[in-house]
């Protein structure tokens, strides 16, 4: 019986876990360094915490979450995002009393998406959230923490920051109102699946990539307008501040991001060397979501980016450690072999042998595992409790015993 992965997921091996743990690394000590405490939470939660902040009408509501009822009839949802999960931990257990709080978390996400490289069912996301303030400057320092968090994990790749200010959430109920008037209006020229949004969800039509699509959106109402000089005045300042940083940003009326919850600031981090799977990070404010959930009437502001998508951009990371392998030539050396084996251990190298007795074939595995070196353990070195120890950078061997052996492996 053969059983394959499920469609959309995928296992975690070789290179790729350690790309992924580097990532894991990174998060912890960045999150320290701007004062970030790690919460977990677990992978499914009661059905309505993402049905309304989501929103009914969003992507991942109608047609992405993986719901099911319990034995005892409870709905249940693999968590599809980190945020409203973290806003109700932090809630449950009394975390929001003294502010801001600011929480980190990593974990897997579930999204019955059509898989495709950089978007998978099963995923992992890296999630950042700063509860209680409504000054700017926690906007900004989010963002600053994604583009040193970008710049250390993937220093090559061009990244660029789009950003949009969406005003209050009145604002934007305006607005969708103005949106599905215009858009009504101009029902002729759209496409049919952007016609499906315009009395359900009309911010998403701005995301059509249909070029007749496209062509109206050009000409429809315009968020900014609508937005107070307060607001605006703030949203030129985290410009002002972001280009400050040297962070390259693209300002884009448009983005309006996916969940419902978003108002004020929203972000993204873009790439061009993914395809159409380009947003490695996405976020903003969410002033009213905590509230919604059953907590404080405090702001928010936060985001999410997705490891998978990260390390398809990742450099393979270079072996620097010492590893050693060994080659026992017969079985009657075997209890030499194991006393360098132990106290190369617990000198906390790496040794590996193939449990087979044979040079050659203990040398070849060594060369492919980029092993940098190789112990070789035979008749004269048993007799003489000493080790050939062969430099494989270099093809030096040398005669060494437990007194010397430290001095060769730095
Ligand atoms: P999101 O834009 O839905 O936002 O997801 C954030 C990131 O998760 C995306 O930019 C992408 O890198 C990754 N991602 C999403 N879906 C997939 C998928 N199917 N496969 C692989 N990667 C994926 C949120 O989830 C919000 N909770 C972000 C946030 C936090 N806003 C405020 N705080």
């Amino acid at each position: 019986m053969k059983i394959n992965p499920v469609r959309g997921t995928h296992d975690l091996f070789g290179i790729e876990i350690k790309k992924f743990n580097k990532v894991i690394f990174e998060v912890k000590n960045i999150a320290q360094k701007f004062g970030f405490n790690e919460l977990a939470t677990p992978i499914f939660e009661n059905s309505e915490l993402f049905k309304k902040p989501l929103g009914e009408q969003s992507d991942v509501v109608l047609k992405e979450m993986y719901t099911f009822n319990d034995r005892n009839e409870d709905e249940i949802t693999l968590r599809p995002e980190y945020t409203t999960p973290m806003i109700r931990a932090a809630i449950s257990n009394g975390l929001l009393n003294n502010l801001p709080a600011k929480f980190f978390g990593t974990g897997q996400m579930f999204r019955r998406e059509r898989p495709q490289k950089g978007r998978y069912r099963q995923f992992n996301q890296i999630n950042f959230e700063n509860f209680g303030s409504d000054d700017f400057f926690a906007d900004i320092e989010i963002i600053c923490l994604a583009n040193l968090l970008l710049k250390k994990l993937i220093p090559n790749s061009k990244i660029t920051l789009h950003i949009n200010s969406l005003g209050t959430r009145k604002n934007l109920s305006d607005y969708k109102k103005l949106l599905s008037k215009f858009f009504n209006d101009n029902q002729k020229f759209l496409s049919k699946d952007s016609v499906n949004k315009i009395n359900t969800n009309p911010l998403r039509i701005l995301d059509s990539k249909n070029p007749e699509d496209k062509e109206i959106i050009k000409k429809s109402p315009k968020l900014f307008d609508l937005i107070s000089r307060t607001d605006f005045k703030n949203y030129e300042e985290i410009k002002k501040c972001l280009t400050e940083l040297e962070i390259s940003i693209f300002e884009d009326p448009n983005l309006v991001r996916g969940l419902d919850y978003y108002c004020h600031t929203v972000f993204e981090f873009k790439t061009n060397e993914l395809g159409s799977q380009d947003t490695l990070i996405g976020g903003g404010r969410y002033d009213g979501l905590i509230k919604t959930l059953g907590g404080k009437d405090i702001p928010g502001v936060g985001w999410a980016g997705g490891i998978e998508r990260i390390m398809l951009l990742m450099e393979d990371i270079p072996k620097t450690e010492t590893d050693i392998h060994l080659a026992i030539i017969d079985p009657s050396f075997k209890l030499h072999a194991i006393k360098i084996y132990d106290f190369l251990i617990k000198k906390n190298f790496s040794v590996h042998w193939n449990y087979k007795y044979n040079l050659k074939k203990s040398l070849s595995l060594a060369n492919d595992k980029k092993a940098t070196h190789l112990i070789i353990v035979g008749k004269d070195e048993k007799n003489n409790n000493n080790f050939s120890l062969k430099n494989l950078s270099n093809g030096e061997q040398v005669i060494v015993s437990f007194d010397n052996i430290l001095d060769y492996l730095k």
